[in-house]
């Protein structure tokens, strides 16, 4: 999963905690939702299934969570920094109900899950308590907590994937979306909360996921992001209607998706997140060169550098199968850019250890890398069964080496395009200055240039790379 609480600061900070509105059809109740949501983006993906099922009620979003008849929180448990954001939160809405007493708080995701009811007991303010799986019940958990009731449901689904639900895009660009394509994680990852949050894996039906892509596209979107916590593990079984009407068993991978979204249109690009090394196959690299339309961009989380500490973090392959995929990639998509997620100080480090991660960062050349230090997560097998023993401020320095590392290679990465052109999807104006236009490559680059006449947002425009810094190319538009 990509996570933006961390990470991608220059591009996605913004999105932490932002009011997520929408314009309202038709009509209305005179209800007001508000919303914010914190973490990945499959969090930001369902806001916007959350507020599909509130607009069908007649309510509407609003940006001012002072004018709003009901506030939801979006939360994310990754690591504990994140939930002590949404708490400092919740205590400012607190404030606000104290003014309004009727307005309604919800806590929605994965802390929801991970703390069920205890918020209902300690944080007072919380109305209803709502996991990633029983958003369809909101209409109802609702109007328990009308009747005076507090409302929680945190079941979690072997099957819900939303398929149905025809998501609304909050703070939409028009230009780019995401579609989730499956729920949960069965990967256990001794680190990671997730499967304990988010559950059992399951994948959403292919047909729904082409007919909500079909939807963006006709509505002038131009680029959609797959979303999954292991995107290479996709597998649906299912049957197929044929034109003559019968039905065909078919299994649908995730390489076959992929080709099936990008066959829509070569106008629509597409992008996907994340990959699991120990999943990725070379059949969805085949696929990603196949298709120019496809992306070259691969996030591929290695997590640590060495063997023994991804043993420990039960992540399934070794040092070396990792190089494998990445040879791999380098092999069958040359100029495809490549991303990572890597932890500092888990259990049991050694110095040797964290220099495994400086040379497989060497070895990679990632263009870009979320960098995180270990923080235990209860609950977890690492909580359960390893001692979080690395001392704060050796997690602090590995970390250090590890962004500075990081931030040397993205410069070098990105130097690569200067006096190149590049052809670019255009998103929209830069958010430093509405002089400036922005947009990514292929390769998932953020290139930044003067608004030019003629071009708009949702346009492919060449640009001339003139120059870059260590997150974005700037250059300017030629013909
Ligand atoms: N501590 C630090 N980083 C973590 N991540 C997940 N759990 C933890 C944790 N307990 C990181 C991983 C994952 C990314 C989304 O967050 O690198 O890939
Ligand atoms: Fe967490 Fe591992 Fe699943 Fe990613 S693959 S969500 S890190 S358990």
């Amino acid at each position: 999963m990509i996570d933006l609480e961390l990470t991608d600061k220059k591009h996605d900070e913004a999105r932490q905690g932002e009011a997520l509105v929408v314009d309202a059809p038709l009509v209305r109740n005179g209800r007001k939702l508000y919303i914010e949501s914190y973490g990945c983006q499959m969090n930001f993906a369902d806001s916007e299934i959350v507020a599909s099922i509130l607009l069908d009620q007649g309510f509407e979003t609003t940006g001012d969570y002072k004018e709003a008849d009901v506030v939801f929180i979006n939360t994310c448990s990754i690591r504990e920094n994140a939930e002590q954001r949404v708490r400092n939160r919740l205590s400012q809405f607190g404030a606000e109900k104290r003014k309004n007493p009727k307005l309604i708080v919800g806590v929605l995701g994965c802390m929801a899950e991970r703390l069920k009811s205890k918020f209902l007991e300690e944080e007072k303010l919380v109305d209803v308590v709502v996991g990633p799986d029983a958003y369809r019940e909101l209409p109802q958990l609702l109007n328990e907590v009308e009747s005076g009731q507090k409302a929680i449901n945190v079941l979690l689904s072997r099957e819900e994937t939303y398929a149905d639900i025809n998501p609304v895009r909050l703070n939409g660009n028009g230009i780019t979306a995401f579609i989730s394509i499956m729920r949960g994680c069965d990967n256990m990852c001794s680190f990671c909360v997730v499967p304990f949050t988010r559950g059992r894996e399951r994948s959403r039906d292919p047909h729904s996921i082409l007919a909500e892509a079909q939807d963006l596209f006709n509505k002038g979107y131009k680029e959609i992001t797959l979303l999954g916590q292991n995107v290479d593990s996709y597998k649906w079984k299912g049957t197929d209607t044929q034109e003559n009407n019968e039905n065909l068993a078919i299994e649908v991978n995730f390489a076959q998706l992929l080709e099936k979204v990008a066959l829509i249109s070569p106008e629509l690009r597409i992008r996907f997140s994340t990959s699991h090394p120990k999943d990725i196959t070379d059949e969805v690299l085949y696929t990603i060169a196949k298709y120019d339309n496809i992306c070259n961009y691969i996030h591929l989380p290695v997590q640590s550098g060495s063997t023994r500490v991804l043993e420990l973090m039960n992540r399934t392959y070794t040092r070396e199968w990792y190089i494998n995929r990445v040879d791999a990639i380098k092999r069958i998509i040359p100029d495809c850019a490549i991303s990572s997620d890597i932890i500092a100080g888990f259990c049991t480090e050694t110095e040797e250890e964290h220099q495994e991660t400086l040379s497989i960062m060497d070895y990679v050349g990632y263009d870009f890398a979320f960098t995180f230090s270990y923080s235990e997560r209860p609950g977890t097998l690492a909580a359960r069964k390893l001692e979080d023993d690395i001392p704060e401020e050796v997690k602090k320095r590995r970390l250090a080496e590890i962004l500075a590392k990081q931030q040397e290679t993205s410069l070098f990465r990105l130097q690569q395009f200067v006096g190149k052109t590049v052809r670019i999807l255009v998103e929209g104006t830069s958010k430093k200055s509405d002089k400036d236009f922005c947009g990514r490559n292929d390769q998932n680059a953020m290139v930044v240039f003067p608004a030019t006449e003629g071009v708009k947002a949702g346009q492919y425009v060449n640009v001339h790379i003139d120059r870059c810094t260590s997150a974005t190319l700037l250059g300017t538009v030629v013909n």
